[in-house]
């Protein structure tokens, strides 16, 4: 089975077609980083524009790669939220499109079910799994027993980890992407200059707080003299903040590990997922705490981290092994929360 997969939710327009046997035989990947960066941020409007323009030649180069034709797909595979919803609406629909045409099945791929079964695309991993789920918009720990079948188990109270990334690393001035540009400036860091706090760690369960975090940071300029900051202090900053993350994540991790454990004896693996587990420091972190714990820890390569079109067409592929596929009339989701996911019943 050879499906392919869009993924058009945020600022990069994707699309990849994926063998069942898991082999990736196309992968193309434009990030509209030109078009956001002078805004400091993704202007959703820009975005949607951008995926409108560009999608066409992404879909065509990724065919093209894999040495495939629209005619030898089993399906088509996009995600249908949650999301910026304009840029939804145009992979959707071109997925929709093709699908009518060609009398494929479509497959509306929660994004978020994307990144949550990419570690089974790239590694040996049953279910069920423990995950952390850390994006831009989402932050929480979930229990994975088959698609569709997602259990909260623990999840930030305010901000995303990976908001708090992009918005420290504005305050820092280090740019856009923040995530990515927050790890970079964190290696010439001096990760103790700076005793940020570390939100809910020791406490009971597994949900997180980020926002006083942020707070801290803010502070933390503000308290330095001069008006402008120097490289050195950002990377000073940018480290410090990175590590109180990695430490909050870690000890968070304890309980959650815990309770899944009591839950699903049998499970034993712990899964990072989303553009955050792309970070080095916090993939070495979790991978020794893990070891420590008797998980084995699984982190997809960084790429696959961070949006793709792989991870919408695997997504696809293990919905369509299930039998499970949409309706045209399927309409995109801005909000769609895992765990109102419809996946097979038990
Ligand atoms: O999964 P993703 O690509 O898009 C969403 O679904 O949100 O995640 C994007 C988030 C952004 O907040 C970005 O700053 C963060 O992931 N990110 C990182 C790194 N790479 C991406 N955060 C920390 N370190 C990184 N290397
Ligand atoms: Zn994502």
């Amino acid at each position: 089975m050879i499906v392919l997969g869009i993924e058009t939710s945020c600022d990069e327009t994707a699309a990849a077609i994926v063998a069942d046997n898991r082999s990736i035989l196309g992968n193309v990947i434009y990030s509209q980083l030109d078009e956001h960066r002078v805004f400091g941020g993704v202007v959703p409007e820009i975005a949607a524009r951008a995926h409108l323009d560009i999608l066409e030649d992404v879909i065509r180069r990724t065919l093209a790669e894999a040495g495939t034709d629209v005619g030898d797909l089993d399906g088509i595979a996009a995600t249908a939220g949650p999301g910026l919803i304009g840029g939804v609406i145009v992979g959707a629909m071109t997925a929709k499109a093709m699908a009518a045409t060609r009398n494929l099945p479509f497959v509306a791929v929660n994004h978020l079910e994307g990144h949550a079964l990419t570690a089974r695309l790239t590694d040996d991993v049953a279910f069920p799994y423990l995950m952390l789920l850390v994006s831009g918009g989402h932050c929480q720990f979930l229990a994975v027993t088959a698609p569709g079948r997602y259990e909260l188990m623990g999840g930030t109270v305010d901000d995303a980890v990976g908001e708090a990334f992009d918005k420290s690393a504005k305050m820092m001035g280090l740019g856009f992407p923040g995530g990515p540009a927050v790890e970079t400036a964190a290696r010439l860091g001096d990760a103790k200059r700076f005793s940020f706090p570390r939100p809910m760690k020791g406490r009971p369960g597994c949900d997180m707080s980020f926002s006083g975090l942020k707070t801290s940071v803010r502070q933390a300029i503000l308290d330095l003299p001069g008006d402008s900051l120097s490289e050195a202090d950002a990377a000073d900053i940018a480290a410090s903040f990175q590590a109180a993350v990695a430490d909050v994540l870690a000890d968070r991790c304890v309980h959650a590990i815990a309770a899944f454990d009591e839950k699903y004896p049998g499970g034993k693996t712990f899964v990072i997922a989303g553009g955050v587990a792309a970070n080095s420091a916090l993939r070495e972190k979790l991978t020794s705490l893990c070891a420590l714990l008797g998980f084995r820890c699984v982190a997809p390569p960084p790429a696959l981290c961070t949006d793709n079109g792989a991870m919408i067409a695997w997504a696809g592929i293990e919905r369509l092994r299930l039998g499970l596929t949409d309706g045209l009339d399927f309409a995109p989701r801005p909000r769609w929360p895992l765990a109102e996911l419809q996946g097979v019943s038990t």
